[in-house]
Formats: C-alpha cells, structure tokens, sequence
C-alpha cells in the first residue's frame, strides 16, 4: 500500500497536502532522492542519502535530519508500506515561507518520504529502448537532484512525440544523459560514460555499474562522447535506479547493433544483478 510520510505525519499520498506558500510549490525549491526497495530491503542506501545531503548542501539548506535519523524514517516507511519492490521518494523542500520572495525564509524545511510499488523493478520485460538526440536547454547544475523538472519533463515529451522512448541531451555537441538516466557507449569492447560535470546527475547506478566494470577488470573510458561516437557506438545502455541497466535498440530512427540487448549490456546486467543479491545477504546477516 503507498503510504505517505508528511512532516511527522503519516498518510495515504492522496491525503498528504502542503500550502501553496511551501517553496516547493511557489520556486521548485528543492531536491528530491528516488531509491529503490527489493524484496522489502532499501538498496544502496548510504550513497543516496549522501547524494541528498549533497544536494542540500549546494542549494544552501541544511539537512533537516541525521542519516541515522533518515534510515529509522526510511525503514519505517518501507515496513509501513508492507511493498516488496517498490521505490521511495524523498522530497525536502525549503519550507513553507509567509509571502512571494525570492529571497530565502528561514523557515523549517518540509519534509515528504513516500513509498509506493514499483512494477519496472521486477524486469519482467526488458524492451530495448528508441532513444533520440535533443539539444540539452536544461540549466548548468545537472548535479543536483532538484525538484525543478520542467525541462526533463519537456524533453520527455519531445522525445515520445516524435515516437521515441527518451532522449539523449547533447550539449556542445556532446551526449551528456538521458532525461532520467545516464548514458553509456560501448565501441570495440570499450564502455564509455561522460565523465561527471555540473551538466549531469551523479547517478547512483551509474557509479555502480562503473565500479562493478573496473572491479572485473572491463576496459572503461570516463570521457566526452560526441554526437558521432554515440550514432556509430555498438551498444548504447542508460542507467538509473528504476531501469537498473536497460538497453536501447534504436537511436535517431537508426538501429543500434542489431537493435536487441547487446553483449556488454548482458554482462553488466549480470553483474550488476549479482551486486544486488550480494547486497541482499549482507542487509539479512546484518539483521
Ligand atoms: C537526470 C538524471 N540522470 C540520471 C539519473 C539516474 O540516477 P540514479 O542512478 O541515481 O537513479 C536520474 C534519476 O532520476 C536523473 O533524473
């Protein structure tokens, strides 16, 4: 059941409200922090809640709680749900201020965790995706996680009405993610990812995936794909916490590989697939 967390109370996400004063509401000021829940456990919690103090820290708004004090809300919200394979959502806005300013209120922050099913996590269809390249107008500080989305929202929608899944952002000419995802190439047995920057999310799986490549010794490059590089690449996968490692068939209308999950992307699943289970035992020895 999705349950909803709300500045100390607890409800159905239909029943949580907060006044139209709340910055989050008024400016999209704020972050935010999706993390997944297999079989009921939080996954790679401690790089997400420090992801989240990150975020705060760059918008100038001290973190509300302590980890310690984020995972016990966590947990409960996870135990409350009673959801298996679910995500949970983390929004802390700057709070709710007495009029329209710019300016920031000191004012206590507001704080929302929900917790609701996550269907995507169970993988049961992994449908490789048509992606499109479109110029990246989002701001210049794609590191935080803010609840300002309208411009992923608006390239979303561009992509799906010219009958894509997603779309690839290109700034300067070089592929930076995908509106919710990061983006790797694969070319000659090469995985190349854009190297982190103020232009794109530090993604959680991506980081992961990056390590699991260099712990088993695949040959991985952190540099600038160009627009040329990306259409001639054997393999394109993007990463996030709902799709894990997905990968794309298409790119522009044209067929990437032979347009079915390629080689690299079977065992980057795998093993980022293993990393989970392992992370599974370790959260149940723990208890
Ligand atoms: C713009 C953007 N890039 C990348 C990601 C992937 O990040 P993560 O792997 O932490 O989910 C997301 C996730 O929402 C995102 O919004």
């Amino acid at each position: 059941m999705a349950i909803s967390y709300l500045n100390g109370s607890w409800q159905s996400i239909e029943e949580a409200r907060v006044p139209v004063l709340d910055r989050g509401f008024m400016f999209g000021d704020g972050i935010y922090e999706v993390i997944p829940v297999y079989a009921g456990r939080v996954f790679t919690l401690a790089r997400h809640l420090h992801r989240l103090n990150n975020s705060l820290a760059e918008i100038k708004l001290i973190n509300p709680m302590t980890q310690d004090a984020w995972s016990h809300l966590i947990e409960e919200a996870v135990g409350r749900s009673g959801e298996t394979n679910a995500f949970v959502y983390i929004q802390v806005t700057r709070g709710v201020a007495s009029g329209r300013d710019h300016v920031y209120p000191r004012v206590t922050p507001t704080v929302l965790v929900m917790v609701y099913a996550a269907p995507i996590l169970e993988r049961a269809v992994i449908r490789p995706y048509s992606l499109v390249t479109l110029e990246d107008f989002r701001w210049s500080r794609g590191h935080i996680k803010t609840v300002s989305l309208i411009a992923a929202g608006m390239l979303k929608n561009e992509a799906i009405s010219q009958g894509a899944d997603d779309a690839v952002l290109m700034r300067d000419g070089l592929a930076m993610e995908a509106t919710a995802s990061n983006i790797f190439i694969v070319k000659d047995g090469i995985i190349i990812t854009p190297p982190k920057s103020h232009h794109l999310l530090h993604g959680i799986t991506r980081d992961v995936v990056v390590e699991l490549a260099r712990t088993h010794h695949l040959a991985l490059e952190e540099r600038d794909i160009s627009a040329a590089e990306l259409a001639a690449a054997d393999e394109i996968l993007i990463t996030s916490s709902g799709h894990e490692v997905w990968p794309v068939g298409t790119l522009d209308g044209n067929t990437i590989g032979n347009g079915a999950p390629g080689l690299m992307w079977k065992t980057l699943d795998g093993l980022f697939q293993g990393f989970k289970r392992l992370q599974q035992q370790q959260q149940q020895q723990q208890q």
